[in-house]
């Protein structure tokens, strides 16, 4: 790969910064950019440097795709309003369930997300506000895991020979791409955002729509948000890399009431790990996993079986998709 990794251990944060403000603000001169945030420890970090680098000229976004987690638009626009960066939601949901509708293969829910986030919604947003640049949080592991062919993650647009300026309309702007996630938090604290923030859990791009097997659709995103938001109160103080609620494609019986309930089936994940690029299950207690699984089987509609994965990365990935 072209790029070098800045290690941890060989960041310097202050120059790192100092570099990429810089840089960003040469790149982009006098004009506008345009800057998707989601709410992650990457996309946040980056508004915080092209925020430096360009105060008002920078046009911040989240995109409520309809497969974010409970709440997120809300709690992402106050986190960073009190940072003094004013965050616009776009409601994009239509465009996102259209382009998901009826697709069940991993790959082509990956390129769906990806069309419509940087065609269909960025491409006509970048160029009525004039701007010609869009930032974003893309990674070293990101690009590592894509080019690698384990997974086409939904940023890698240009490292993959993809002319985001002839496709969209716009070039893209990385200041992320040497660091892994510990270098990641490290730039993300020392340019201010909160703990909360810079020591989130990874949040993949695709969103919940990477933990639905099969095909995504409102209700069934529904059902794994309800299972997401349980799932993290039960772990959040684990202490664990990244943990998780998948909805399976498959219903199996259960019963309810003395009758059988042919209903649908949560799987939970919890990792340990330094950099995603390899992962162990954690031992979580059974008590806990016990409690989990009686409060999704009744408060998540439908639930009948919940399980916990105990295999290793590799060969499983983190998410399911
Ligand atoms: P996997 O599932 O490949 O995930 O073991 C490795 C790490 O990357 C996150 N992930 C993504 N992040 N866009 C992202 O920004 C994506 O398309 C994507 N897919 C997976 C995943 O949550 C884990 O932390």
């Amino acid at each position: 790969m072209k790029i070098k990794e800045i290690t941890l251990a060989r960041l310097d944060v202050k120059n790192f910064i100092r570099g990429q403000v810089a840089q960003i603000s040469d790149m982009v001169g006098g004009g506008l950019a345009v800057n998707a945030l989601s709410g992650g420890v990457d996309s946040s970090a980056v508004t915080l440097l092209a925020h430096l680098a360009l105060g008002k000229r920078l046009k911040s976004y989240f995109i409520e795709n309809g497969i974010m987690r409970e709440g997120e638009a809300k709690y992402i626009v106050g986190v960073f309003k009190k940072l003094g960066v004013r965050v616009e939601v776009l409601d994009a949901r239509p465009e996102f369930f259209r382009a998901l509708k009826g697709i069940d293969d991993p790959e082509e829910k990956r390129e769906a997300i990806t069309q419509t986030f940087y065609k269909t919604v960025f491409g006509p947003l970048v160029k009525r506000s004039g701007a010609k640049f869009l930032l974003q949080g893309t990674n070293y592991t990101d690009i590592e895991e894509t080019l690698a062919g384990v997974k086409r993650q939904h940023n890698i647009l240009e490292q993959l020979g993809i002319d985001t300026k002839k496709l969209y309309g716009y070039k893209l702007i990385e200041p992320l791409v040497a660091l892994r996630k510990p270098a990641v938090r490290a730039i993300g604290k020392a340019l201010g955002l909160p703990g909360e923030i810079w020591s989130r859990p990874p949040f993949p791009g695709p969103a919940l729509a990477a933990r639905v097997i099969g095909e995504v659709t409102p209700e069934r995103i529904e059902i794994v948000r309800q299972a997401t938001r349980l799932v993290e109160d039960a772990l959040k103080n684990s202490g664990a890399f990244q943990y998780l609620a998948i909805l399976h494609k498959d219903k199996v019986t259960g019963v309810r009431d003395g009758k059988r309930d042919f209903g649908l089936q949560i799987e939970v994940r919890c990792w340990e790990s330094r950099d995603a690029v390899t992962a162990k299950p954690t031992r979580i207690p059974y008590p806990i996993l016990e409690r989990l699984s009686a409060r999704i089987t009744t408060e998540v509609k439908g639930v009948v079986s919940v399980t916990y994965n105990i295999t290793c990365k590799p060969p499983s990935t983190i998410e399911a998709i």
